[in-house]
């Protein structure tokens, strides 16, 4: 029996599955990563273990590994552990996939009938001394922030029913508070959305349960210091596709897109839902929200249509590229108003940002100047002739945008280099907004290596001050997360073991 991964489109050449785990010790530098950083950075990544089972399976089903970069005195630590969820345990014991089309339980092997179908391979934050690993149909992996050993799919001691969990909670800067929400959170095809209201020390207080206007995708959503902002997407799912066997979302173009809004200290009777026009309804991500006296202002990237050609369109039409492009925009809701829209302004569009988009996480809630965008830009010219693996339209570029001006400052890696979601690390806890420095993990197709490269957030144009240069390539990155020492403290330089103590071998597999 052959054993590869030869009839996977998605996973060849630099995205063929690694499948490895690794400690790497003081890793290369190269220039000098600055002083100021002291910290954790982990990353989620997508890396298969097994040849998918189904021909409909996509990329965001496989396995979601940890990456771990940990910083101090101008030196970095590197670990990477796959999460053990359930479903990776039971497709280790079988040696083959036992999951099948993207979210549709109807296309497992009957050996994973009961099983969670967690990948937690999205988001990786830290709250209440644990990581957790998110996938937005299931709940937490809780793990170890050090060992990146996992413990268990979390509902944080019984206090969590919904089923679901997004992979985009927010931790309210000002007040230590982390709010989150599931969507289908009573299984699949429930339109049944829970908030949740977390204290600092991680304890989960209270849940608002409310009723979805359609059930659809909502992967992020934002909050202000007084309310919460819940978008719904144009990705639809049915009994019928799930029986039928297909992946679990089709774009719908015309639904609209709803935004919910509800005061932080409301109840579901204060849900408010606001109703956009057709053609604007793909917000996959957001940027930040805040509430001015009776509007509440959301900023955002957002695509006119259906931003993933992996999830097809509901009509069987071909997908549009151009519709997937993100303008950054801002929308304002006014509170006190009678109308059920909102108004619009595009803030920015010219290149092509994707949707994913971070910033200074201390003015989260509130107004703000800067955000940091991925994105391809054609003017930075990607060199296919160094290259060992051809590539066009990468995301080659992170820019600051000026929120309150409109103006961009645009950093590239290198010519041959790709770029993933950036982390803004601030100079100090008291610095500025935007005072600090970009950290993220650049490809490089001419090396087949990969390196987190680190840039000041206020000076782009001047390329990367380090790289930290590994010695192999890392898999696909969804969303990263940075957690400063003075949060998570640790023991820099240590190789912490499962049960605490020091080990020898650099990879252990329990
Ligand atoms: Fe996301």
């Amino acid at each position: 029996m052959s054993f590869d991964f030869s009839g996977d489109p998605f996973a060849s050449g630099f995205w063929t599955p690694t499948r490895f785990e690794a400690d790497l010790h003081d890793c290369e530098v190269e220039g000098e990563i600055p002083e100021g950083i002291d910290g954790t950075f982990y990353r989620a990544a997508i890396d298969r273990r097994y040849p998918p089972r189904h021909p409909l399976d996509i990329p965001y089903n496989a396995d979601g590994a940890i990456d771990m970069f940990r910083i101090r005195g101008r030196r970095c630590d590197f670990r990477t552990r796959y999460v053990r969820t359930p479903r990776y345990v039971a497709e280790r014991k079988a040696r083959r996939a036992l999951f099948g089309a993207y979210r549709n339980r109807s296309t497992n092997d009957l050996a994973a009938d009961d099983l969670s179908m967690n990948t937690a391979n999205t988001t990786p934050i830290v709250f209440g001394g644990n990581l957790l690993a998110l996938k937005e149909s299931s709940p937490p992996m809780r793990m170890d922030p050090h060992t990146l050993e996992t413990f268990e799919e979390y509902d944080f001691g019984g206090r969590m029913t919904a089923e679901s969990f997004t992979a985009h909670p927010k931790i309210d800067p000002q007040t230590g508070e982390m709010l989150a929400f599931s969507y289908e959170a009573r299984g699949d095809l429930s339109d049944d959305l829970a908030i949740h209201f977390f204290k600092p020390d991680g304890t989960l207080e209270r849940t608002v349960w409310v009723k979805a206007p359609v059930v659809s995708m909502m992967h992020d959503w934002a909050i202000t210091e007084e309310h919460v902002v819940l978008p719904t997407t144009g990705m639809v799912t049915s009994r019928e596709r799930l029986e039928a066997g297909q992946n679990h979302w089709a774009y719908d173009p015309s639904v609209p897109a709803y935004v919910g809004i509800m005061p932080r200290d409301g109840e579901a009777k204060d849900m408010r839902w606001f109703r956009g026009p057709p053609d604007r309804a793909m917000m996959v991500h957001t940027t930040n929200a805040r509430t001015v006296g009776d509007k509440v202002i959301l900023d955002a990237p957002c695509a006119r249509g259906n931003f993933n050609p992996q999830f097809p369109n509901l009509d069987g039409g071909s997908f549009d590229f151009d519709a997937r492009k993100n303008t950054i925009r801002r929308w304002t809701f006014d509170l006190v108003s009678s109308s059920d829209t909102w108004e619009e302004e595009i803030l920015f569009e010219g290149v092509t940002p994707t949707s994913f988009t971070r910033m200074d996480d201390r003015f989260l809630t509130r107004d703000f100047r800067w955000s940091f965008n991925l994105l391809h830009d054609p003017g930075f010219a990607f060199e296919n002739s160094r290259t060992r693996v051809p590539m066009q339209d990468n995301w080659n570029a992170w820019y600051r945008f000026d929120h309150h001006g409109g103006g961009i400052d645009r950093f590239s890696a290198g010519p041959t280099h790709e770029l993933f979601e950036a982390q803004f690390v601030p100079r100090s806890a008291s610095a500025p907004e935007g005072d600090g420095w970009l950290v993220g993990v650049a490809n490089d197709y001419a090396e087949l290596t990969s390196e987190l490269v680190i840039a000041d957030a206020h000076h782009l144009a001047d390329g990367p001050v380090a790289r930290v240069k590994l010695p192999f390539r890392l898999h696909m990155q969804v969303h990263g997360w940075w957690v400063p020492s003075d949060v998570l403290p640790f023991e820099f330089g240590r190789d912490y073991d499962y049960r605490g103590q020091d080990y020898g071998p650099a990879v252990r597999i329990p």
